[in-house]
Order: C-alpha cells, then structure tokens, then sequence
C-alpha cells in the first residue's frame, strides 16, 4: 500500500516531538511537511524545537514551515508549565544547535498549496497543536476542504480534560479555529485526552526506548524523562501520557486506536466551558456524522511502533 501522505502541524513539545519521529521513522508515512503553530511556546520557540528534531533524526527533506503566532481572537496562552520555557526542556541530553533550516513561505500557504497541487484524497492532515493555522487555511481556501483526505488531530476530549475543568489545551487555546475545523464537512477524528491518556510512557517502556541505543533513542529517552517531573508535578500522573504521537500511530494502523462515530462541536462562548469539545453520545451517530473519537488504544502496539521508529531512524 502506498505511504499515507500527510502534514504535521504541530508546536514541539515534548510529545511533538516524539509524533515527528513517529512520522518519520515509519515506512507507512509519507511526512510531506511540517508546519508549526504557536501553542505549547512562542512561535519562534517551537520552530527552533521542530529544526532541532529534524536535525537529531536527520529529516534534511522534509520542508518546515512557520505558521501563525497566535490564535485568531485570544491572547496566546502557553503550556511552560509542562513543556518548560524552551518548549522542550530536557535534562541529560545536550540538543544540537539546529542545522536544518525553515523553508520561504507560511505554513498555512504551504497547507493549501500542497493539498490543491495533489490529486483529491491523497494529503491528510495531522494538527497535533492549536488549530489556528488549519481554521485560516480552510478560509483561505475552501475548496480544500473537499480535497483533504482526513483531518485526525490530537486535541480535545469527551470525558478528561488538561487546561480547564472540561477543555484541553489544544482547544482551549483557540476555541474558535477548532470550532471551524470541526464543523467544516470532512472527515475530522478527535484523538483526545480519553485516548491519549492510555499512552503512559512508563518505566518499562522507557527502558525499551533506552536499549535501542544512539542519539534518537536517548532523546527521547530525555525527553520522557522530562515530561515525566512535568507530569508529576502539575498533573498528578505517575507516567507522562504521550499524546501526539497517537494521531500518527492511528493512521499508521488503525487498528490500534479504537473509535466511535460521533457529533462533536466546541464550546466557545460559555463562561466556564469554552474550548469544551463537546460530543454527543445519546444515540447512533448518523449516515452523514463526519466526526469520529478515539477510545481505546493498543498501549503494546502504539509503544512498538514509536520504538520501531526510533530504530528506524538510528
Ligand atoms: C496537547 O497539549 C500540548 O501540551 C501537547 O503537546 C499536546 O498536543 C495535550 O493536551
Ligand atoms: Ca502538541
């Protein structure tokens, strides 16, 4: 089967970091771009992240493009708490000053103009950051939204919530460009806080990581490290959930992420629920619900193929 195609929005970040490598590091991807979002940190900051882990695994093809700074109304909301005021602060591991360079041009142009020069159905994208660079793609260019295979992003959660009492980060950061990207009519699956709370890069995992051996395996090895005191300290988790690398692990097979089709909108006006994604689980989902959520993950196959990736990639 042919490689899925796909865009990798995203604002590295710890677990940002390990879905590139995912993307990269596995034969089923065909990482196209990526494009970063200010979200996690500062625009300028994540994309200094993003050039770093292209430059420790060694992506020299894969164009890079900046996008937006800030989300369409709100002010810029960052996440220093969990992903430091790097965006990616790690101890134990001295990251490269970064050799691989951004590309000319704006990453919601290289979105449309990427989707539009390919045939229908053929480019997914993979926002694993705020939505802001999507929503403005969408209203740049409509007609991508007919084009675009899929739009499977890590954000949101029917049940668990990080940023407020009901919302995730992702969302809450920019309520409105996740409202549009949802209610747009393609193909939309939500790999939420539900799913990727299953994804607790534990102790055990983190040793298999480790046994790979080389500059990859001991990044992310720092990095879980890392993300692990985060966790800890601000969240309550004994083991950091590594969400991002999710979304690439579903479309790489499906079959380790289980779904269910349903309604989902987001919340951006009530006072104590904006960013709230909002899904409806009352009764069958109808013919034409394009949203989808994940439920359930395969904890031993999404961890084999993240570290079949680093294998890939050493
Ligand atoms: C999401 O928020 C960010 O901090 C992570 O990178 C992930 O995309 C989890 O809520
Ligand atoms: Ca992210």
């Amino acid at each position: 089967m042919a490689a899925r195609k796909i865009i990798l929005d995203c604002d590295p970040g710890h677990d940002d970091a390990v879905a590139i490598l995912l993307a990269a590091g596995n034969p089923a991807i065909d990482l196209v771009g990526i494009t970063t979002i200010g979200g996690n940190q500062t625009l300028d900051k994540v994309t200094h992240n993003a050039r770093t882990v292209c430059t420790i695994a060694g992506l020299v093809d894969v164009p890079l493009y900046p996008g937006c700074t800030r989300p369409l109304l709100r002010a810029p909301r960052t996440a220093g708490d969990i992903h430091g005021d790097s965006g990616m602060d790690v101890d134990g591991y001295d990251l490269p000053t970064p050799t691989v360079e951004v590309a000319d041009g704006h990453a919601v142009d290289f979105i449309i103009d990427t989707v539009m020069a390919h045939e229908s159905g053929e480019i997914t994208l993979v926002p694993i950051g705020p939505l802001t660079n999507i929503a403005l793609a969408v209203r740049k260019e409509p007609r991508i939204v007919e084009r675009v295979k899929e739009v499977v992003l890590m954000g949101g959660g029917y049940h668990e919530a990080n940023a407020s009492a009901v919302a995730e980060f992702n969302i809450i950061v920019d309520p409105e460009a996740a409202k549009i990207v949802f209610n747009e009519p393609w193909q939309v699956t939500m790999v939420g806080l539900d799913l990727t709370h299953q994804a607790l890069a534990t102790s055990e995992i983190e040793a298999e990581v480790a046994a790979v051996g080389g500059p990859v395996a001991d990044f992310v090895v720092a990095l879980f490290g890392s993300f692990r005191e985060a966790y800890r300290a601000n969240q309550g988790f004994e083991h950091p959930p590594v969400h991002d690398p999710c979304a690439v692990a579903y479309l790489i097979d499906p079959t380790v992420v289980d779904t269910l089709r349903v309604p989902v909108d987001v919340e951006i006006s009530g006072a104590l629920t904006s960013g709230m994604t909002v899904a409806d689980f009352r009764a069958p989902a109808s013919d034409d619900c394009h949203t989808q959520v994940a439920t359930k993950l395969d904890h031993r196959r999404f961890w084999d193929l993240v570290i079949d990736a680093v294998k890939a990639l050493s």
